[in-house]
């Protein structure tokens, strides 16, 4: 395979399949199958799932389209973005801020894909104890506070560079058409497991059955922040994968199926992990540890766990990895555009600022606990920074950016080729990434801080 390039030199995904399977490969990740089921968990389940779908569907699906718009229309990387569509300086600082939000991310998503790494090699050599709930709380602190994290993380961050070293074509879309296929066959197996467990009717009634009571601030912006980081919004992530996009790949059409296939994963989370929970009497309501402490506990009690608890962490492993991918390729492309860096210099950069970050977010929760900030592990500031400040502020600059700063027509030739199919949705797109979308991050944003 090799590198494609468009007329202009820029390289662009070598089919439709691989746009998508790209974009869903940046979306589908540790948010879908690590943090969408414990923030459902902790927020009632089905109000949580409807509030999620709500958003995905009213802000997250045209900031979407607002990114493509800019990355395919500008063909260049999250800063070079706004700077092309607008000579205005203030505009790059939201180009610095989605740069500087990539790496904050890369810093504790590493961490959490190191584990993942960890429990995977571990299951599959029978070396993890999880006899009885205690056990595999022992052995998840033992994991995460000693110094396997800093190996484990640095283990996965080289895989990480290898796929970006390779390039977009040979690397990036490669490793994405084979990983994503793959990712839903293991899903598909789980769901059908968990269809056959004894708690099946009460974890889809927990999931399924809203309780609107369960409604709050903490619930919206909860969803919220968990539609931009599910749907990789905020920072720039589909700006830069968009710039590779070819000219006939349909923007509206491309964000609606990651939409739709990211939900989907989502949910089937969703449905593998809470009839586990309530076959086994644990809560639903565990946080963080729900996947990583819960889980193996439940796979220890079934026929063959190890290879169950084996081919699940390969699952998270695999989501992972698409989406780092994603992230570091965001200030990789920052530097061979901007910058001029050569491929191997701006993925040898961008991979070896984001270990240094990761292995600080690893020792801050274990070895050197002084890595905090307000006696916050730097871990969960990063964390939080990120998800629910930076990205959100993102991407209300980036849906103001592309409502009121382009011109419209530009926007109809980007929707529609130039003309050559219909869209009879330019209207209501526009007023949404005008009012709808930053006027409701902004509410919901001031109402969780406690300002309104
Ligand atoms: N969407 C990814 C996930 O769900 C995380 C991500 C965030 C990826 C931002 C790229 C950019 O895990």
């Amino acid at each position: 395979m090799k590198e494609l390039n468009n007329k202009s030199g820029r390289a662009v995904f070598g089919s439709r399949f691989a746009a998508i399977a790209t974009t869903v490969g940046s979306a589908v990740g540790l948010g879908n199958i690590w943090r969408f089921p414990y923030e459902a968990g902790s927020h009632g389940g089905g109000a949580f799932l409807i509030c999620y779908f709500a958003f995905a569907i009213m802000i997250g699906v045209p900031v979407l389209i607002a990114e493509f718009i800019m990355g395919r229309g500008s063909r260049s990387d999250a800063m070079g973005a706004y700077a092309y569509f607008s000579k205005a300086k203030g505009w790059k600082i939201a180009g610095y801020l989605a740069v500087l939000a990539s790496i904050l991310i890369t810093g504790f998503y590493s961490v959490v894909a190191g584990w993942t790494l960890e429990y995977c090699v571990e299951s599959m050599f029978g070396m993890v104890d999880f006899s009885s709930p205690e056990a595999g709380h022992r052995q998840f602190l033992e994991m995460t506070a000693g110094w396997q994290p800093v190996v484990w993380t640095v283990v996965f961050s080289l895989c990480n560079f290898y796929v970006l070293a390779r390039g977009v074509t040979k690397g990036i879309e490669r490793v994405s058409n084979i990983l994503m296929p793959l990712l839903f066959v293991i899903l598909l197996v789980f769901c059908v497991h968990s269809f056959m467990l004894p708690g099946f009717g009460e974890g889809m009634r927990f999931l399924f059955y809203p309780d609107f009571s369960k409604i709050d601030s903490s619930t919206l912006l909860g969803a919220l922040g968990q539609a931009f980081f599910s749907l990789s919004l905020g920072m720039g992530c589909m700006i830069t994968y968009s710039s590779y996009f070819t000219d006939k790949t349909r923007l509206g059409q491309t964000a609606m199926t990651t939409m739709a296939l990211d939900s989907a994963v989502a949910v089937m989370s969703g449905v593998i992990i809470f009839p586990a929970v309530f076959s086994y009497g644990f809560s639903p309501s565990a946080g963080p540890t729900l996947v990583f402490e819960v889980l193996p506990n439940i796979f220890y009690r079934m026929a063959a766990g190890g290879v169950w608890s084996t081919l699940f962490f390969l699952l998270l492993f695999v989501a992972s990895l698409t989406s780092t991918i994603s992230i570091t390729e965001i200030f990789t492309s920052v530097l061979t555009d901007q910058y001029k860096f050569s491929r191997k210099k701006a993925t040898m950069t961008a991979c070896g600022i984001g270990i240094v970050v990761s292995i600080l977010c690893a020792l801050s929760l274990g070895p050197c606990r002084s890595l905090a900030i307000g006696g916050t592990p730097l871990f969960d500031v990063l964390d939080y920074v990120a998800s629910n400040i930076l990205m959100p502020l993102g991407g209300m600059l980036c849906s103001i950016f592309v409502g009121w700063v382009i011109d419209r027509r530009y926007i109809r030739e980007q929707l529609t080729d130039n003309g050559a199919y219909p869209c009879r949705w330019l209207r209501p797109l526009v007023f949404f990434l005008r009012w709808v979308c930053p006027v409701a991050i902004l509410l919901i944003f001031l109402d969780s801080s406690g300002l309104i």
